[in-house]
């Protein structure tokens, strides 16, 4: 319930781009967040912008269509605005999200990433998807779909961690030669939870650049974050279940930060994932 409550109130706030996925198993409740707030006239379908993900246990191309239907059915809509590739690696298919042996490894499965990448572009072609893109995917695996014979689509954008603390220097200079807009997720630095963060770097939030540049425009450090990404072209998907933070995360279009504020900033680079992704 709370992720239905939350995206109602981010569409109140002004909120248009939502970033879901099957896997987050809170599909129907964004869904219905949405449908209530077309209902109540406060929004079109076509203001909302809503990305879905491809599973990795989904990549063999026959599972690729049916997969985004299963998404468009819990979500109640004709289409997703974006449809990414979540993770560049493929899982053994089937019911488990994360398929493991005997020894507690994942079962990998040997898929062709560029005989997704063309079912991908069937979705497109057949109205399921406005646009396609992929997310985790370095420079290499870029350009092997980029390099792909008769590509059709490019990919529009990469979903990757991207702040303050790991601001992809490179893979953004990569992207925008190709016209790829990154998009950070974590980019406040993620909540911390140690059974998928490396809680080694220490928490963002708590940077004193941050909070110090915050205090001059009487922002927070989370603000000074979130602006500094979409200040450099960067989209940002910060989470909040907190009514409050929801709001105060969305006041980011009232300052902006000098070009040395920015060079302090993207000089806080340490170049260490909160999300190592390490199976
Ligand atoms: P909550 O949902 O209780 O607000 P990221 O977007 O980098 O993944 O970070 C999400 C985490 O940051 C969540 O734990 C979220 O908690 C917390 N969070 C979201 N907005 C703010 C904010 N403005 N200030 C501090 N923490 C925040």
């Amino acid at each position: 319930g709370s992720c239905l409550e939350s995206v109602k109130i981010a569409i109140d706030t002004g909120y248009r781009h939502i970033d879901g996925a099957f896997v987050y198993y809170n599909e129907h409740e964004v869904g219905q967040a949405i449908r209530e707030k077309i209902a109540e006239g406060r929004i079109k379908r076509e203001d909302i912008f809503y990305c879905g993900k491809l599973w990795s246990t989904c990549h063999p191309p026959e599972l690729v269509r049916p997969t985004l239907e299963k998404t468009l059915k819990i979500l109640q809509l004709d289409y997703v605005d974006l449809y990414i590739i979540e993770l560049p690696m493929a899982f053994k298919p089937g019911d488990a999200i994360y398929p493991k042996d005997e020894n507690g490894k994942i079962i990998y499965h040997e898929t062709d990433l560029c005989a997704t990448w063309e079912a991908m572009e069937a979705c497109k072609d057949a109205g399921l998807a406005k646009s396609i893109g992929v997310s985790n995917f370095n420079r290499r695996q870029l350009e092997m779909i980029l390099n792909k014979p008769g590509l059709k689509y490019k990919p529009v954008s990469n979903q990757v961690e991207c702040h303050p603390y790991f601001t992809q220097p490179k893979l953004l200079e990569y992207c925008r030669q190709h016209d790829i807009v990154i998009v950070g997720y974590s980019p406040l630095g993620t909540s911390r939870d140690e059974t998928w963060v490396n809680v080694s770097s220490p928490p963002l939030l708590k940077d004193s650049v941050l909070n110090a540049i915050g205090k001059k425009y009487n922002k927070t450090a989370a603000q000074v974050a979130l602006r500094f990404n979409i200040q450099r072209g960067v989209v940002v998907i910060p989470k909040s279940f907190n009514p409050q933070r929801i709001r105060e995360n969305f006041q980011i279009f009232d300052f902006s930060l000098t070009e040395k504020e920015m060079k302090e900033i993207e000089a806080l680079n340490k170049n260490v994932r909160y999300v190592e992704l390490l199976m």
